[in-house]
């Protein structure tokens, strides 16, 4: 008997913004990137998505300006493209597109740099229950010294210390949403009352980064912790996720490339006792299909003559913090001394998948940047592509992609029509909801009644089950948290 294909996480990758990783693409006539503002434009795509049976519509977020190319603090390459500015907070739409819709995951990037994890726990428990648990957090600590600026710094704190605070933050969190209300606090409250006083509890957060008394202001919501995403790379990163995420997105330029990452991560959840493979993976991947190869290069060549040069070069100043406007516009970066060997491993990753006889130059760094981004671009006919998306799912162990667009909704349009019914005839990708009306974790995980964190995540010691006085991570008498209930603290 031969065992079932794995079937694939298909999430939509988008930004609230008239430009994602499409710089000066809202020219072309069929963009509807200018519609960012519109409420309607992102539950008319929730809808369409959901009927394609998406898992997630996953918003990238940024909270500065990209303002590193001709800069420091130059935003005039970005404005004129619209790259990634301006540039709305995505969770406002959440409720929207959930009131409109049944099933469809929302993803949304938020930071634990900028924003204090009390406030954080609030929104996303407000949204997880108007969504009847359908959120997912994608955690990251930020990279743009705009935003420092903008939130009171000189300048970035420290790339390692924000993994640091990112650590303690979620400890934070998981306190607030999973220690601070028992499970059975409204479900078994005395006659009468809204909830049991005695199973609301402060959490007395006092660590090194943040005091938080408590308790959390919120009612658990149906996943209680939302779905945990994370994107980041670097060794810090990777621990980090390592510990924390139940699905990572990463972005590389091959698979190839991206195996070693996949591969580093699941072996460290493993060395933290989770399940490597409960961990879910997920490729970025722009994917330009058509009738036939030629149609598709056809339409991606027509899509790339709107590209904003100026605005990629923008875009990668703010990626890699790196100014290229500093270097000759003939000068190719695999061989220059003088490039940081950050671009200069970026631009020789690049360069093992292009034709021969390019040059590495800036105009070709912003060509490769012009729809996409850093991540891969595949073209062709369905065959074509389902074929290349195989591999992938083969060579890098990944469980599936966020597809990123070069034209909204267009993108996702062709996608629907020419991709998905191929990845259907072959099994790839599920004709329905595992848990139709279920969590984003049911479905993450195709398991009807996997709505909280499994018992092996970090977050699972905070766990205040029905019946126990008090939390697990309470118990120690001697801790004086274990006595603050709500009554008590009265
Ligand atoms: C694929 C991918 C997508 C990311 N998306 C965002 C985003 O939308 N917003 C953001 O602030 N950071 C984003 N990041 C940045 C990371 O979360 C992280 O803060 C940054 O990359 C620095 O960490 P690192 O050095 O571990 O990669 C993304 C990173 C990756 C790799």
């Amino acid at each position: 008997m031969s065992t079932p294909k794995k079937q694939w996480i298909l999430n939509a990758f988008v930004m609230q913004s008239p430009g994602h990783l499409n710089p000066g693409l809202f020219k072309y006539p069929r963009d509807k990137g200018r519609k960012y503002n519109d409420i309607k434009h992102w539950i008319s795509l929730a809808q369409k998505l959901e009927a394609a049976k998406f898992h997630a519509i996953f918003f990238a977020d940024v909270l500065g300006g990209y303002d590193v190319y001709k800069g420091p603090g130059n935003l005039e390459p970005t404005i004129p493209a619209a790259s990634q500015f301006p540039i709305n907070d995505p969770l406002y739409s959440v409720p929207a597109m959930a009131a409109a819709t049944e099933n469809i995951g929302f993803g949304i990037t938020a930071s634990t740099t900028y924003e204090l994890p009390y406030a954080l726990a609030r929104k996303f428990s407000t949204v997880d229950h108007l969504s009847n648990g359908r959120v997912a957090w994608n955690i990251v600590t930020s990279y743009l010294d705009s935003a420092a600026r903008n939130f009171g710094l000189n300048t970035q704190i420290e790339h390692d210390e924000r993994y640091r605070i990112a650590h303690e933050y979620l400890d934070v969190v998981y306190k607030l949403w999973e220690g601070s209300w028992r499970d059975d606090a409204v479900s078994n409250a005395p006659q009468g009352t809204y909830a049991d006083p005695s199973a609301v509890r402060q959490i007395n957060h006092k660590g090194k980064y943040f005091q938080v008394p408590g308790p959390h202001i919120c009612e658990p919501s149906r996943q209680r912790t939302p779905f945990l995403f994370q994107a980041g790379t670097s060794t810090a990163g990777r621990k980090f996720a390592a510990t924390h995420a139940e699905a990572i997105f990463l972005n590389g330029h091959t698979a190839e490339l991206v195996r070693p990452s996949v591969d580093s991560i699941r072996a460290q959840a493993k060395e933290l006792g989770r399940n490597s493979h409960s961990v879910k993976i997920v490729a970025g991947v722009l994917v330009i299909v058509a009738e036939t190869d030629e149609k598709a290069q056809a339409k991606f060549e027509e899509l790339a003559r709107y590209g904003d040069r100026e605005g990629a070069l923008a875009l990668f100043g703010g990626w890699s913090g790196y100014d290229l406007s500093k270097y000759g516009d003939d000068e190719d970066f695999r061989f220059l001394d003088s490039a940081p060997p950050a671009v200069r491993s970026m631009v020789n990753h690049w360069a093992s998948t292009s034709p021969q006889g390019w040059k590495w130059n800036k105009k070709t760094i912003a060509e490769h940047l012009i729809i996409g981004g850093n991540g891969a671009k595949i073209i062709g006919s369905p065959t074509t592509v389902a074929d290349e998306l195989e591999r992938w799912i083969e060579v890098a162990d990944v469980d599936g992609f966020n597809l990123s667009y070069a034209s909204i909704p267009e993108t996702f349009d062709d996608l629907i029509e020419h991709l998905l019914p191929e990845l259907r005839r072959r099994g790839l990708v599920w004709s329905d909801y595992a848990v139709p009306g279920g969590t984003l974790r049911e479905n993450y995980f195709s398991e009807q009644g996997k709505n909280r964190l499994s018992d092996s995540h970090p977050g699972a010691k905070y766990f205040w089950k029905a019946g126990e006085e008090v939390p697990e991570y309470m118990k120690d008498a001697s801790d004086p948290r274990s006595k603050d209930t709500i009554e008590q603290a009265c």
